[in-house]
This record gives C-alpha cells, structure tokens and sequence, in this order.
C-alpha cells in the first residue's frame, strides 16, 4: 500500500491532496482572492498568500484522508512549470517533509498532471487517446500512447486559451479571472452576434493574439458612436468571443483525430470547465461517433489531486526526484525514461 502527500502551488491556487493506491482520497484547494483587483496574478502575491495557505490545507487534507504524517509514503509536489516564486514555496515545503521523515520524492509536471487527472475516477480513457489541454497558460494538443509516452501534436504560439479568455473579459470590464464570468453571461448572449476572426495557423499549433487585438479594435469603434456599447451588449460579446474560441479549439482537435484515425478525445485543464466548449465537444463527439472525456469540475481547474494521480504513476514505475529538487518554471512536457 503506497500513501503520498501532493502538493500543488504552481500558480494562484494552493493545494493538497493524498492517494492511496492510486485513490485520491482527500483534494483541498485554497483559492487567492487577493489578484482580483489587479486583473491578474502578481507572482509575489501569489508566494506569500501560498505561505500562509499550506499549512492548513495540508493538515485539513490529512485529516479528511484518516492519514498522519508519519504514515506517508511518499511526497509530491508540482516541480514546474509554473511561477517560480509560488513552485519554490511548494517544492521547499515538500522537500523538506521528505528530508525529515526520510521518505522519497516525486516531482510532478503540472500539464502532465492535468492529463493525467483523467485517470482519477471512471471513466478512464484506454490509450492511444487525443488530449487538448486547455489551461490559463497552455493550450497543447497530446495523443498519448501510454501514462508516459506521449507527443504533443501541437501548442499556442503565444496566449493561451485561458488567456484568450481573461484577455477578452479585461476588454469588457470583467474581473480576473474573467474565463468564468465569460461563460455565464455568454449563457444569455447570442454567439452569432458579432464575429471575430478565426486564427488561421498551420499544422496543429494555434494562436489567440490576434483574437484579442481584433477584439480591442472592434470594441474601441464601436465605443465611439456609442460609449456604452459593451454595457448594452455585455452579454452578445461573451457569447460571440466564447463561441469564436471554442470554434478555433475545436477545429484542430477535430483535424488531428481525423487525420490520426483516433476517436478517444479528452479535455483538461481549467478552461475545460467552459460550458460552451463542453456543449460543442459534447455535439462534435456525438457526430463523429468519439468518446469523450472530460475529468469532473474539481479535476480540470488547478488541484492536488491531479498531481497525488500522477505521483502514484510515477511511485509504481520508481520515477523518484533528488531531494535537491530545484523547480523549473519552464518545464517542458516530455515522457519519462522508462525505468
Ligand atoms: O488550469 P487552470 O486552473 O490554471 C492554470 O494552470 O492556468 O486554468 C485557469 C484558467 C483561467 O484562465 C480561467 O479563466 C480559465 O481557466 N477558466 C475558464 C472557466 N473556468 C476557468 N475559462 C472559461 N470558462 C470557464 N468556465
Ligand atoms: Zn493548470
């Protein structure tokens, strides 16, 4: 029986979560509050407000498994990539656990461990499966062969879809994160009506600069005949915003399935919590006779409990960390060597 402690503080969450045997059997995510208003994470906010919040969170998370310290197996922690201020917070905490009960370390790569999240709870894919994982700062498009074999097909060349989404809703007035708040009032909005420009990139990359360029221009005209014109229109910009990256999303996901031949499709990452993006791929599936896979809310936003999943994997197959662990805020995606 394997017991590990995860921890995850690669950005503006702090969390903590415990597998044993593979079931997360505690998941305690502690949101910060405090970048709402400044539209945006300031990474030495997000450190300090890590510092204050782990502690707790790992303790609560303990005592909801049934678990002390002294039973753990093995200690996990997100090793990047992420802000290096907020890894380092984490990875010295975890280190330091480690170091004293003299138990090993597992270092987690966060976008791997979004995909990953898919093996948490029924259903779980059968590979080779397609994964699109769409967070606040990665969009890659992945077909994985087995937990740690994979190739990504394909990835944004400048924001990221959870970006794309903040960006527009900072244009509109939104609050940050404005991903969420774009995906309510884009519920009681019209997507078609007004459209934006559909990227046009090569092979299976994406881009979402030029959406938010065309939006601010859009918008700064539209503001001159009427200056209350996103007001008025609140609602029919979200849904045609949400609606045109949906559509930029989905086309090269449904490309690559095509032309792979694979019809095992999975959704990660936070910005698969978008109910318009869940509808469409939900159609697309339905149409194309796939089968889908989309984690539970808890699972696709930034958590612990992704990261204990991919530790357990890690811990089966002896992926062990050095315990001096340094994180790395640009870690890329890439397969493990084989033990
Ligand atoms: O995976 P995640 O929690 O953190 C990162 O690793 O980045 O993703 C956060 C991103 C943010 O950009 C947030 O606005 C977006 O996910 N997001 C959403 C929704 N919920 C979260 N975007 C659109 N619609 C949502 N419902
Ligand atoms: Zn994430």
């Amino acid at each position: 029986m394997a017991i590990i402690l995860a921890v995850e503080s690669s950005c503006d969450d702090t969390s903590a979560a415990i597998a044993i045997n593979g079931e997360i059997r505690g998941n305690r995510v502690a949101n910060q509050d405090v970048h709402a208003r400044y539209g945006g994470v300031v990474p030495e906010l997000a450190s300090r407000a890590h510092q204050e919040a782990l502690v707790p969170v790992v303790h609560a998370v303990l005592e909801e498994a049934g678990v002390s310290l002294a039973q753990v197996d093995a200690f996990a922690v997100t090793a990047g990539p992420g802000l290096m201020g907020s890894l380092l917070v984490g990875t010295s905490f975890i280190k330091g656990l480690a170091l004293s009960l003299q138990k090993p370390l597992l270092a987690v790569n966060h976008m791997q461990a979004h995909i990953l999240a898919h093996f948490i709870e029924a259903p779980r894919p059968n590979f080779p499966f397609l994964c699109l994982t769409v967070s606040g700062g990665h969009t890659q498009l992945v077909l994985l062969r087995d937990y740690f074999d994979f190739e990504i097909l394909g990835q944004t060349i400048d924001d990221a879809a959870g970006e794309a989404f903040d960006k527009s809703a900072k244009l509109l007035g939104l609050p940050y994160p404005g991903g969420p708040l774009v995906d309510k009032y884009a519920a009681l909005g019209n997507p078609k009506a007004f459209a934006f420009p559909v990227s046009k990139m090569s092979g299976y990359n994406y881009s979402f600069s030029g959406l938010k360029t065309s939006i601010l221009y859009f918008l700064q005209k539209q503001q001159q005949q009427d200056p209350n014109f996103i007001v008025h229109n609140r609602n029919d910009l979200c849904a045609s915003i949400q609606s045109t990256i949906v559509q930029i999303l989905l086309h090269k996901l449904q490309a690559a399935a095509q032309d792979l031949g694979i019809t095992r499709i999975a959704i990660a990452g936070g910005v698969s919590a978008n109910s318009g993006l869940r509808l469409a791929l939900q159609q697309l599936a339905t149409d194309k006779n796939w089968e889908l896979f989309i984690p539970d809310f808890q699972y696709c936003t930034d958590n612990a409990g992704m990261i204990a999943m991919t530790a357990h994997l890690q811990y089966e197959r002896g992926f062990f960390a050095d315990q001096l662990l340094v994180p790395d805020p640009r870690m890329p995606l890439q397969p493990k060597p084989q033990a």
